[in-house]
């Protein structure tokens, strides 16, 4: 045999093993694995949807989205659960609520957000979820996280948040200067309160306005549309790599120009050191990030690719949570007159017409309420998942390896079995003794902003904006409900309301 025949089988050889392998690891992923969890759990006496090959349940999840979106919902009611995650709210009737992909009884559920031995991390982001928010602080794992969270802790509690109230009121006073004149007529304030919480989260974490940042948010925004639309499309693994789909093409673009203005941003900051503009890269949350990029410790220090990372994920998320929030508030108060009343009766008594102060907000305890009950009813983050590193105990059965866990918050919220039958009702006065007693002191019944170390890092900021814009909206006008709104609620990431939300607003001051 020559050596050109020798080397030609051993290159077959090698191919012919690198084949062999990759079938192995796809088959291990895409066949074995899922039938590996059904089984385990078919022995425990837990059933569900039988798995498809490569597209697991998908197929099913978008049908089931597709019907529920396309019905119009009855009147004004808020029993939503079925219309935002219809999938699970079907298989939890089929299957019953034990049904360990979907987890929605509140011990297990602490159990599993509180993660105490580690079994339950975050699933590693791919794809187009991958594209939108990178390895940031709310997708991203272990040393790095716990470096992360300390930033922003920093950056996002006690006397940083507080520091941050005139920069919130000018926002919401910009927006009221542009409602000037709208009395009396419709106004659609998701919209607004997007503007809103965009201009809020440019000028208290990154320094700048809305406008500087309008080209981030706006591509951040068509990103999360297109990670939406292509949640439950499986695809052949690999296959991207040979032929691309048009969203696969558009993300790629989107993800490389998000990338582009924020380097833009952080060089913009640092030149201003460099001419001498400023001192330090200051105290804001892009300053404790861009100082982190410039530490001497390698132990400290952020890669350009996480401090990129970060700014998208604060940039989306620190918007796109608030704006849900306050619209939905909005709306309940807008169709609940007397509550409407009682939060602006509040209002005066504590701030008269002065604008808010940290001190007053923390005394808004109707507001509070209201708050929280729309949290219940329409909370922004609907539901959450989680991985199992290893084989578990969870209550009476033992979870294996790799199995992803849905906990849909909203089924929680809306679970009649712990809320008694009035569970659909807008009632704030069911959190007047406080969370435990409202939830029969099941407190992981109420998981808005979830549980644990991975709970919400902006919750305090969520609130103090949220308590500020309705406090300055309700000083100057009454707000009814325009005949023109649709309810909608849709799943677009967060829950957000699929016609907008269109209001009429009525001057106190010429009421008076
Ligand atoms: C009403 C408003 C908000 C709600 C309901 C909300 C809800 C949540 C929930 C449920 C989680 C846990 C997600 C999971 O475990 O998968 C979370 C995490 C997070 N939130 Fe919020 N959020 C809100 C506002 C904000 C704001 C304004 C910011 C930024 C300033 C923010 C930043 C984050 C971050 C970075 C995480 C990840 C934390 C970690 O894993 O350590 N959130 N939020």
């Amino acid at each position: 045999m020559n050596s050109t025949a020798k080397l030609l089988i051993l290159l077959t050889s090698f191919l012919c093993l690198f084949l062999l392998i990759t079938l192995f690891k796809f088959l291990h992923k895409y066949w074995w694995i899922p039938l590996r969890i059904q089984y385990a759990l078919s022995l425990q006496g837990i059933k569900g949807p039988p798995y498809e090959f490569i597209h697991g349940n998908n197929k099913a999840s978008v049908q089931f989205r597709k019907e529920a979106l396309n019905k119009p919902m009855a009147a004004l009611t808020h029993d939503i659960f079925p219309r935002v995650l219809p999938q699970f709210y079907s298989w939890t009737n089929i299957y019953g609520t034990q049904a360990q992909l979907v987890i929605s009884e509140p011990e297990l559920v602490k159990k599993v957000l509180k993660n105490i031995e580690g079994s339950f991390p975050k699933k590693k982001a791919e794809g187009f979820i991958y594209k939108l928010l990178g390895d940031g602080l709310l997708t991203t794992e272990g040393e790095k996280w716990a470096r992360h969270r300390k930033l922003a802790n920093h950056a996002f509690h006690g006397e940083s948040l507080k520091s941050m109230n005139p920069a919130i009121i000018a926002a919401v006073e910009t927006m009221l200067e542009k409602w000037k004149g709208q009395e009396g007529k419709e106004i659609e304030v998701f919209e607004q309160f997007r503007l809103l919480t965009s201009e809020v989260i440019s000028r208290t974490a990154f320094g700048s306005c809305y406008l500087e940042g309008e080209k981030i948010f706006q591509m951040l925004t068509k990103l999360s549309i297109l990670a939406t639309r292509n949640l439950y499309k499986s695809r052949i693994p690999g296959i991207s790599k040979i032929r691309k789909t048009t969203d696969e093409i558009e993300s790629e673009k989107l993800a490389k120009g998000i990338h582009e203005c924020v380097m833009e941003m952080i060089k913009k900051r640092e030149e201003k050191i460099v001419t001498g503009e400023a001192d330090s890269f200051r105290s804001d949350f892009l300053g404790l990030l861009v100082n982190a990029f410039h530490d001497s410790d390698d132990k400290n220090r952020l890669s350009l690719e996480d401090l990129v990372d970060e700014c998208k994920t604060f940039y989306f998320v620190g918007q796109e949570m608030t704006k849900s929030l306050l619209t939905w508030t909005v709306l309940l108060l807008s169709i609940h007159s007397d509550w409407q009343e009682k939060a602006r009766r509040e209002v005066i008594e504590v701030f008269g017409d002065k604008n808010p102060h940290s001190e007053g907000i923390s005394k808004l305890k109707t507001m509070n309420l209201i708050i929280y009950e729309t949290l219940r009813l329409y909370p922004p983050v609907f539901a959450i998942s989680r991985k199992v590193a290893r084989d578990v105990q969870l209550g009476k059965l033992i979870i294996p390896v790799n199995m992803e866990i849905m906990i849909p918050i909203i089924a929680l919220h809306h679970d009649p079995q712990l809320w008694g039958d009035d569970v659909h009702l807008f009632k704030p006065e069911r959190f007047a003794e406080g969370i435990a007693k409202a939830t029969k002191y099941n407190t992981a019944a109420f998981s808005p902003f979830s549980l644990g170390p991975r709970s919400c890092v902006g919750m305090g900021f969520a609130n103090t904006e949220t308590k500020i814009a309705l406090s300055m909206i309700l000083q100057r006008y009454t707000i009814t409900l325009s005949p023109a709104y649709i309810h909608a609620p849709f799943p677009q990431f967060m829950l957000q309301p699929q016609h907008g939300l269109q209001v009429m607003l009525h001057s106190l001051q010429s009421d008076a």
